[in-house]
C-alpha cells in the first residue's frame, strides 16, 4: 500500500511547536490536566486506584456508557471507543474498504477522510464545496455523485476547514440517499456540538443502520492530547473493527479511560465555556476580517472553530505562512494543506488573547506584504462569498 503524505501533519510538525500564536487550530483552548482534576473532582486516591493493566478491546465499560449515554441515545453496544477519533477512521476505511470499491468525499476535506480510501486502491468521487457557495453543500450534486456502486460516503459537518454544515433537511436528504445506495455513510462529527446557528445535528445511527459515526474529545472539548475518540456503529461492524484492532493498539490506557469517562459524564462543564468564547471570537474575526477586505473574504461558518479564507494577492500562500511564523511567530494552514492555494485555513478557537494578537501580527504581515508584492487580481479570485 502506498502512504500518501499527510500534508497538514506536516506543516504542524514545522511550526506547531514554535509559534507562540495559533491561530490555525481546528479546536477550542486546550485544558490543563489540574482544570479537569478540580472541575471533575478527580482525586489523588482516584488516580492511585487505577491499575495499569489491559484493557477491553471495545473501551472500558463505564466509558462506552459514558459516550453511549451522551452521544449515542444510551445504547453503548455501540460504541467503541479508540485513541483519537483518528484511529475510528482508520479501522473504518481499512475494514470496509476493497480496492476498486467507489467511495464519495468532500472536497476540501480532512486528509484522513480521503487519502486512506485512496492510497487503498478506492475510487474517488469528489462532492465540492465551493468559496463561492459560502462552501454549502449542494445536495443536488451529491444526488449526481451517490448511487447504487456507492460503497461508502464520508462527511464532516460541521466541517474543517470551511464551518459548513447541513440543515436538518439536508441531513435527512443525506441520510435517503446513503440509504437508497445501500452505501456506508460515515459521519465525523468531530465538530459535532460547535454550532452557531442551531442546535447539533442529530446522530443518523438512530435513522440509519448503516451509518457509522466518529466523534472526539479533541476538537469541542479541548483535549486533544488526551487522545480519546470513539465509533458508534451497528456491533457488528465494531466487530470487523475490532479484527484489526487486535494487529494495532489493541486498547486505551486505563488511566486515559477514567480520566475520559469523568470528563464525558459532565461534558458540558468543558463545552458550554470553550462554546461562548468562540461565539465570541467569531464575531471578532469577522468585524477584523470586514476591515481587511483588501486582504481577505471569509464565509461565515455553521459550526467548528476554522474559517477557510480566501487571500487576495498573495501569490504563494505557503511561503506567506512561513514567513508568518517564522517572523511573526503566528500560525496559520496555508490552503495548499487542503489542496486549495489562495486560502488559509484560520482557527479562532482559541483564548481571545491570543486571537488578538495573531490577527494583529496578521494584518501587519498583510501590510507589509503588500509593499513588497502589488496586488494583481486574478481572475478566478473576482467573486466573493454571499
Ligand atoms: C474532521 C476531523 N476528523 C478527525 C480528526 C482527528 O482528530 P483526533 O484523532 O484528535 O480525534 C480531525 C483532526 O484534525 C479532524 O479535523
Amino acid at each position: 500500500m502506498e502512504v500518501i503524505p499527510a500534508h497538514l501533519e506536516y506543516w504542524l510538525r514545522d511550526y506547531y511547536f514554535t509559534c507562540e500564536f495559533d491561530i490555525s487550530c481546528s479546536g477550542v483552548e486546550n485544558f490543563s490536566f489540574g482544570e479537569l482534576r478540580r472541575l471533575f473532582n478527580i482525586t489523588p486516591d482516584d488516580l492511585d486506584r487505577i491499575v495499569l493493566r489491559d484493557s477491553r478491546t471495545l473501551g472500558d465499560p463505564d466509558l462506552r456508557t459514558a459516550i453511549g449515554n451522551r452521544w449515542a441515545n444510551g445504547k453503548a453496544e455501540r460504541v467503541m471507543a479508540t485513541n483519537g477519533s483518528s484511529e475510528a477512521i482508520y479501522l473504518i476505511m481499512h475494514s470496509l474498504l476493497e480496492p476498486g470499491d467507489e467511495v464519495v468525499v468532500l472536497d476540501p476535506a480532512y486528509q484522513q477522510l480521503f487519502s486512506i480510501a485512496e492510497s487503498s486502491g478506492c475510487k474517488l468521487k469528489y462532492w465540492p464545496l465551493r468559496f463561492e457557495n459560502s462552501f454549502r453543500p449542494d445536495l443536488a450534486e451529491a444526488r449526481h455523485l451517490i448511487g447504487p456502486q456507492t460503497r461508502m460516503i464520508v462527511v464532516n459537518f460541521p466541517h474543517n476547514p470551511t464551518g459548513a454544515s447541513l440543515t436538518p433537511a439536508e441531513q435527512d436528504g443525506l441520510i435517503d440517499l446513503a440509504a437508497r445506495a445501500g452505501a456506508y455513510l460515515v459521519w465525523d462529527a468531530a465538530f459535532g456540538e460547535l454550532t452557531y446557528d442551531g442546535p447539533p445535528l442529530p446522530d443518523p445511527g438512530e435513522r440509519y443502520d448503516r451509518s457509522i459515526t466518529v466523534g472526539t474529545l479533541s476538537k469541542a472539548y479541548g483535549l486533544p492530547g488526551l487522545r480519546v475518540g470513539w465509533c458508534l456503529a451497528a456491533p457488528e461492524v465494531l466487530e470487523r473493527l475490532v479484527q484489526l484492532r487486535d494487529y494495532t493498539t489493541l486498547a486505551l490506557s486505563p488511566l486515559v479511560e477514567h480520566v475520559a469517562t469523568r470528563v464525558i459524564e459532565n461534558g458540558d462543564l468543558l463545552l458550554q465555556p470553550r462554546l461562548s468564547q468562540a461565539r465570541q471570537n467569531l464575531e471578532l474575526l469577522l468585524s477584523w476580517a470586514n476591515r481587511h477586505s483588501e486582504f481577505v473574504s471569509i464565509a461565515r461558518p455553521q459550526g467548528g472553530v476554522c474559517v477557510f479564507m480566501r487571500t487576495h494577492g498573495v501569490a504563494d500562500v505557503e511561503y506567506f505562512c512561513r514567513q508568518l511564523a517564522d517572523e511573526y511567530k503566528v500560525l496559520l494552514v496555508p490552503g495548499t494543506s487542503f489542496g486549495q492555494p489562495n486560502h488559509v485555513r484560520l482557527g479562532f478557537g482559541c483564548s481571545t488573547r491570543e486571537l488578538t494578537e495573531g490577527l494583529s501580527r496578521l494584518s501587519e504581515h498583510f501590510h507589509k506584504y503588500r509593499q513588497v508584492q502589488p496586488y494583481v487580481t486574478p481572475i478566478h479570485q473576482t467573486a466573493s462569498p454571499a
